[in-house]
């Protein structure tokens, strides 16, 4: 096997120029580039987000531009690997914060690539998805699924920050990526579904032979997934992990077709060492604070924060006290293209 490979500046002028009259260039000085030997080599570069930075700039966005002239109010995550205005946070997942302040709408649209929130902040919030009103409580994650319609509002007395993680960057690298306004829904007069189908773990609604919806449930009350993994971790061994999927309750398949979501809790005195991942990951902390070290860089975060790890990231987590993080993923999109894989 050939560990040298020619370059460009080797090749005569004449050559170059002929090439570049014919559009097309040698693959060999760009192949490693592209193939790298053992595992991919990320653009990415881990960092952390802190809402205390951006919790100020977003009111003063609340100041500075009213909804109607953002359509969303977002300030979205630069990941450093790619610099000032970079759309994403990791190769597939962009992350933004987004404000709603008391009153205000932001109007129905649906679009091509998926969406789920996360709360960060605030009381009295709403999503209405395909005429489904789900509340926005504190830690909640909303799924908003590609081609489904979608509004916010706000009838709350404070200020609503979520955080927005889209599968955008995949969309927009396949050209497929567009979106449709439409009128504000009127909600169907009954709460989400995770109040009504599927309040009880393991049950699901007969469908007596007919089709089971494509996305049962796109609310996941943070109340029931502290509860839940609370459960777990008093039967879990130190060291053991304590993490949760969120799935589609009828399949048991991610919630989401590209991306994936897992509540995590780090208990008081353990570190967390996930395996290395080929998914590249964010995560979210919803309660405590901690630090987290990503391919030797160390993050400290608390709740609120936001930070981020390419493919393959080694990884260690450790609590201060007791602290619950999410993680948003890509392996769903790196499972259904049959790659994904975890090392030691
Ligand atoms: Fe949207």
């Amino acid at each position: 096997m050939s560990t040298q490979l020619g370059t460009l500046e080797e090749l005569p002028t004449d050559y170059r120029e002929a090439m570049d009259g014919a559009r097309v260039s040698p693959l060999w000085p760009m192949m490693r580039n592209v193939l790298p030997h053992g595992q991919p080599n990320p653009v990415t570069k881990p960092a952390v987000w802190s809402f205390d930075k951006i919790r100020p700039l977003l009111l003063r966005a609340g100041e500075l531009t009213p909804v109607e002239r953002a359509e969303r109010r977002v300030l979205v995550l630069n990941d450093p690997g790619r610099g000032k205005g970079a759309m994403q946070v990791t190769s597939s997942i962009y992350v933004g914060l987004q404000l709603l302040l008391p009153g205000e709408k932001a109007p129905a649209h649906k679009h091509t690539p998926s969406a789920a929130r996360i709360v960060v902040e605030g009381e009295g919030a709403f999503t209405i998805v395909d005429g489904e009103k789900c509340a926005m409580e504190r830690g909640d994650l909303i799924l908003t699924p590609g081609g489904m319609w979608h509004d916010h509002g706000h009838g709350g007395t404070g200020p609503v920050i979520w955080l927005d993680a889209l599968d955008l960057p995949l969309f927009v690298f396949l050209e497929g990526s567009y979106a449709e306004e439409g009128e504000l829904q009127a909600p169907r007069n009954r709460p989400d579904a995770s109040q009504v189908e599927y309040k009880q773990a393991g049950l699901v609604p007969s469908r007596n032979g007919g089709e089971r919806p494509r996305y049962p449930l796109l609310r996941f009350p943070w109340k029931h997934t502290e509860t839940a993994l609370r459960s777990l971790a008093e039967h879990a061994g130190h060291g053991e992990p304590v993490e949760l999927d969120y799935v589609n309750p009828e399949t048991g398949d991610s919630c989401l077709p590209t991306l994936g979501f897992a509540a995590m809790m780090l208990r008081r005195g353990e570190t967390a060492r996930p395996p290395r991942r080929s998914s590249s990951g964010v995560f979210h902390a919803v309660e405590g604070a901690g630090r987290s070290t990503v391919n030797g860089e160390s993050f400290s975060w608390k709740r609120g924060d936001t930070f981020s790890a390419p493919v393959f990231a080694k990884i260690e987590h450790t609590a201060d006290g007791e602290a619950f993080l999410i993680r948003i993923h890509d392996a769903p999109l790196q499972q259904k293209l049959g790659f994904y894989e975890e090392r030691a």
